[in-house]
Formats: structure tokens, sequence, C-alpha cells
């Protein structure tokens, strides 16, 4: 859709791509303007990613053309992409962690230098990109030591070191919290600025809305519709992406919360660990929905793992039912009846390269072995069957690999996987991330339901309305201490963020 007058820089036309019998991508369609935010909207598993990568030149359409600046364009690899201006910041990270933040940004545009820069060349250079961009990291330090958000934030630096004509960005926010969203946005209009041509790829409508400027959505590997985004809306874009009306977003309490009086199954008195977090006192009843809110950085993952035992912890107590206990592996947390779908999915939630099926029943696998293996192989394959059916996970069979998955489809095999143990207290540490709108109603309920059977949640989220909506209580960190307790009538936006920077009006 020639929505300026100009050419359009990328055109596709009638693109298909199969994995096997899987048809990914069925006769696919898209203009990309320069000088616009062009965002690919739909579910997890829609083909969003497969045609980014296509783009990008690390897979091969199965049929149809692509053109750029007018002419055929049919990149063998990710090489010949780049070399025609075309740069993509990957859906999952792929950064080397035994590498520094300088290594990592330069890596890719001097392949044949690198070794022979000299470090402080290399590490200023990484620098001054660094400052340009405003990003709070520090270029010597190892990738493997950073968080999450601030390597999503270095996988973008490295996307955005090169001058790029076509700009891809899949899923970049997913991992940021608000005050990092926006340094990417701010990067995003000098692109536009610029006249660059920019792909993006979110699951966040909000976000959607303010950034972009085409809308196309894609549903089941098929081309839907364009929309500009002054035409169109948040509710109309979600009708037109499930494919159905969805009239609520956050499923209601259906039945109350415990009440303060009712016993705690987990109590936390005083935890710290030196550098981390400090003198951190909560508690939890069965039931209950304790959200965990705070900035990136703020201590709240921290926590989580030292509360699951993958994190010594320096003073201070737990204890569950009452009794104080000494959690030091998750082997421990698990014994105890703790389950955590970690933020991390792909390095600790996820085995890749084993099928859906090794991986929903990783946790539970000591359920189900024993004398009677057999019988019990059998109740375990129902039981994640259900499972797969319970979130709708799109996949091929038990037996599909789940690197193939799609992002927000490996994030639901995590969920799916500690579903399976029932456990007593369920950490849940960014559950909905990179999952689409209609999978996160899904999982929401999954929540409601889990406490509604008894579980004490925690649930740890950067996205306000999503913490706000399912809490009961929400305790609110601040570089490493709990600084409230929100409920009632604080559990207010701008009451829970003045709590999170520090900022108490
Ligand atoms: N390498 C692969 N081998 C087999 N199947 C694949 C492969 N890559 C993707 N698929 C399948 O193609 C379909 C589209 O996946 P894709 O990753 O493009 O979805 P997506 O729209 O990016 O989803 P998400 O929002 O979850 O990231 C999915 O059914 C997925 O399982
Ligand atoms: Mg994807």
């Amino acid at each position: 859709m020639d929505t300026s007058g100009n050419a359009a820089i990328l055109e596709i036309k009638d693109v298909t791509k199969y994995f096997g019998t899987v048809a990914a991508l069925k006769s696919m369609q898209l203009s990309v303007m320069p000088g616009r935010v062009h965002t690919i909207l739909g579910e997890n598993g829609a083909g969003k990613s497969t045609l980014m990568k296509i783009l990008a030149g690390v897979y091969q359409p199965t049929s149809g053309s692509i053109l750029m600046d007018g002419k055929p364009y049919a990149p063998a690899n990710p090489q010949d992409a780049a070399r025609a201006g075309l740069t993509i910041v990957f859906q999952e990270l792929s950064l080397c962690n035994n590498m520094t933040v300088a290594e990592n940004i330069l890596a890719t545009r001097e392949p044949s230098t690198i070794g022979f820069i000299n470090d402080k060349a290399l590490t200023r250079k990484a620098a001054s990109i660094v400052a340009d961009l405003k990003l709070p990291v520090a270029v010597t330090e190892k990738v493997g030591d950073l968080s999450i958000a601030q390597r999503q934030l270095v996988e973008i630096a490295k996307g955005l070191s090169v001058d790029a004509k076509v700009v891809i960005l899949d899923e970049p926010t997913s991992s940021l919290s608000d005050n990092e969203a926006e340094i990417l946005f701010e990067i995003i209009s000098q692109l536009k600025a610029r006249g660059v041509a920019v792909i993006y790829i979110s699951h966040r409508m909000e976000e959607i809305m303010r950034l972009s400027d085409d809308i196309t959505v894609v549903r089941d590997g098929s081309y839907i519709t364009t929309r500009d985004k002054n035409e169109t809306t948040i509710d109309e874009l979600i009708a037109l992406m499930v494919g159905r009306d969805m009239d609520a977003i956050y499923p209601a309490r259906d039945v109350p919360a415990p009440a303060m009086s009712a016993k705690p199954v987990l109590g936390v008195d005083g935890l710290s660990r030196d550098g981390e977090f400090e003198n951190i006192t909560f508690d939890v009843r069965p039931g209950e929905i304790l959200g965990f809110f705070g900035l990136i950085g703020s201590g709240r993952s921290e926590v989580m793992n030292a509360l699951f035992g993958m994190k010594r912890t320096s003073s201070g107590s737990i204890s569950i039912d009452g009794k104080q206990v000494t959690i030091s592996s998750p082997v421990d947390a698990i014994d105890r009846g703790i389950g955590f779908v970690t933020e991390n999915r792909k390095e600790e939630g996820l085995v890749l390269s084993h099928n859906v099926e090794a991986n929903i029943s990783m946790v539970a696998l000591k359920d189900y072995s024993g004398a009677f293996g057999f019988l019990k192989r059998r109740r375990e394959r129902l039981a994640a069957e259900a499972e797969v059916k319970r979130l709708a996970i799109k996949t091929g069979s038990l037996q599909t690999i789940v690197g193939s998955l799609s992002g927000g489809n490996q994030q639901k095999i995590v969920l799916a996987k500690w579903l399976l143990t029932r456990p007593k207290i369920l950490i849940l540490d960014e559950p909905t991330r990179g999952v689409d709108v209609g999978a996160k109603f899904e999982i929401y309920k999954i929540i409601r339901q889990l406490a509604a059977e008894g579980t004490a949640i925690l649930l740890v989220s950067s996205e306000l309305p999503e913490i706000i909506s399912m809490s009961d209580r929400v305790v609110v960190m601040s570089e490493g201490r709990a600084t409230a307790t929100a409920s009632g009538d604080q559990m207010k936006p701008e009451k829970i963020m003045s709590f999170a920077t520090g900022f108490v009006s």
C-alpha cells in the first residue's frame, strides 16, 4: 500500500514457505515503504519470524518473489542480506556470552579484523556506539554477566551499528522495561527520520499503536490486511488477528482472594544477598496472587532465583507452612513444592534440541518412573497432551523438536512443564513475555484457575497493567529493596510507578 507517494523499498509477493509438511507461510504479501515503521501483527506461530528470516537470508522461500528497490532480491545467507542493506535483530538472542559487549557489537561488522583490532580501539568504538544509543551498559563487561534486558539492548546496538536501508526488529521490547523501551523508541524515530524502513514485530498493543505507521495483520501464515495506524483501533486489530472478538484480556477473579488472616504457605523474612537485594520480607497465602513489580535491575528475578535455590543468600530466612527451611538447590525447591517459570526460557527453561514431550515432562519425570514405568510413560504422554491442548500450544506433535517452535509457543511449553508438577507455590517470572494476546488471556485464565485451586502464585512482571489486573497485592522493588507492598486503592499505575522509581509523591 503506497501511502506516501514513494516507491516501496521491499515488495513481497506470494511467498510460501514449507518446513517439511508444515506451511509456515502461505502466499504472503507485504509492501514496505522507506521512512515508515511497518508492524507485522499476528498470533504465536502465525509466521512472522519465518518471514523475517527469509528477508534476512536465513531461510529461502519455497516459492514466491521479493523485490528490493524494484530489483529481484533473494539473499542466500545473512551476509548477502546485510550487503544489500538489510539489518535484523532476531527474536532470540544471538550474542556470544563469553565475549565482551564491545566484541559482540562489532563482531558481525568486521569479522575478518576481529582479533586483530587492538582492544583499546575496539572498546572505544563500541563505547561511542553505546553512548550514541544511550544504552545503560559497560562495553567491557562479558555479555554472560548482563541481565536479559541489557543483553537485548546490546543485540539491538549490534544490529544498528551498520548503515541500513531496512531494519527488522523482531520483538525487541519483549524483555525491556518501559524505560529501556523508550531508548529503543528514540532510536527508531531517528532511523525513520533518516528514511530507513523499519519492520517491527511486537505483541504489545499500546506500543504498536504508538510506533507504527502501517500495520499488517497475518494469521496462520496468510496475509490478512494492511491498515494505516490512524485508521484502525486496538480492538479491530485484535479481532483481525485472532479471527474473533475478544472482550476482556484480564479475566476477573471468580473466587475471592484469601483473607489476610489465613496462614501463609510461604514466608520470607529479611532475605538478603550482598550486592543484589536486601532485607526482603513478604508472605503469601494459598490461593493468593502476589505481584512483584520493579524496573529492570530492581532485583526481582534475583530474589526469585534465591527462593528457587539457584542463588545463595547471605542472611534472612524462608519458611514453608510455618516451618523454617533451607533451599540450597532447585531440587530442594521442587521437593518443597515450588515451581519456577523462569524469565530466561532459552537457557534455563528448555532443552531446545529435545521434543515437546520430553521438555514438558522434564520436572515431573520422577512421578512417572518406577516399577510400572511403561504404564507411567503412557500416563505422562496423556498428561503432556492435555497440557498442550489446555495451553493451545501450536506444535506438529509431541515429538516435534522444541527449537523449531515459534518463540511464544516455546514460552507456553515452559509453563506446561511446571503445571504438570502441581506445585504449591508457583513463581512466574514474566510468564507472558513474547506471548500473543489470545494466548495471554489463556495464561491469565490458568493463573486464576491455579489460584482458585489453592496454589500460591508469585507473579513477576514488567507490565504494569498485567501486574495490577492480576495481583491481589504487589511488592514493589527498587534497587534491591522492597519499597512498598501495595494493596487496595494503592493498586494504581502512578502509585506503583512512584514506589518503583523511588519518587514517592
Ligand atoms: N525451523 C523450523 N522447522 C520447523 N518448523 C518451523 C521452523 N521455524 C518455524 N516453524 C513453524 O512455522 C510456524 C511459524 O513460526 P514463526 O516462528 O514464524 O511464528 P511467529 O509468528 O514468529 O510466532 P511468535 O509470535 O510465537 O514468535 C510455526 O508453526 C513454527 O512451529
Ligand atoms: Mg516469532
